[in-house]
């Protein structure tokens, strides 16, 4: 890879989708009530999130700062029952894994990483991105770290490459 900086890649996203007022008169949310008001979800409701919506909590884990702009996130948007009620044996939060319709693992590109102490605090900022953005399109989530307990297994049973572990 050349050392100039990587360009993000622009996209047609809205950023009007972040919280909108019902009326001029409703003050809209400030970050900080955003920051302030997210809290976990474990219980879900049967609604699916749009396409729409995934992609704009994708665009958010994108814009995170990274050292030397390096971006080492990668990401799998898991759906499918079969893989979900796969993954849901590594980790005791099941029930999480099973009835959140939407997972969003984030691994670290080893190919991209140049300091794994950086590269995780990144990742951790992609990862707030993420929650802090779901809260305002009125989705709940919660951060599953427990199940890196069994990285080495959740990696192989996603087929990851080497290069691409869940966290390594
Ligand atoms: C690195 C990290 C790992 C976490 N892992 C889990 C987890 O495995 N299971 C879980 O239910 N919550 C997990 N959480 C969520 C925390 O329990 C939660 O953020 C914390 O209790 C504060 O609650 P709040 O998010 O509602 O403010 C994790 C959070 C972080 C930042």
């Amino acid at each position: 890879m050349s050392k100039a900086k990587k360009q993000r890649k622009k996209t047609s996203l809205s950023p009007s989708r972040v919280i909108k007022p019902d009326s001029a008169a409703v003050k809209p949310a400030s970050t900080l009530d955003i920051i302030q008001n997210r809290r976990s979800i474990r219980k879900f409701k049967t609604d699916i999130p749009t396409d729409a919506d995934i992609e704009n909590i994708l665009e958010a884990a994108r814009w995170a700062p990274s050292g030397l702009n390096n971006q080492p996130w990668r990401f799998l948007v898991i759906q499918d029952k079969a893989i979900k009620g796969g993954l849901a044996q590594f980790t005791k939060y099941k029930t999480i894994i099973k009835e959140a319709p939407v997972l969003i693992a984030v691994c670290m590109d080893i190919t991209e990483s140049y300091n794994r102490d950086k590269d995780l605090m990144a990742i951790g900022a992609c990862i707030q991105n993420m929650l802090l953005d779901a809260y305002a399109l009125g989705l709940g989530t919660c951060w599953l770290g427990e199940i890196l307990n069994r990285k080495e297994e959740v990696s192989g049973f996603l087929k990851l490459s080497k290069d691409l572990l869940s966290l390594r």
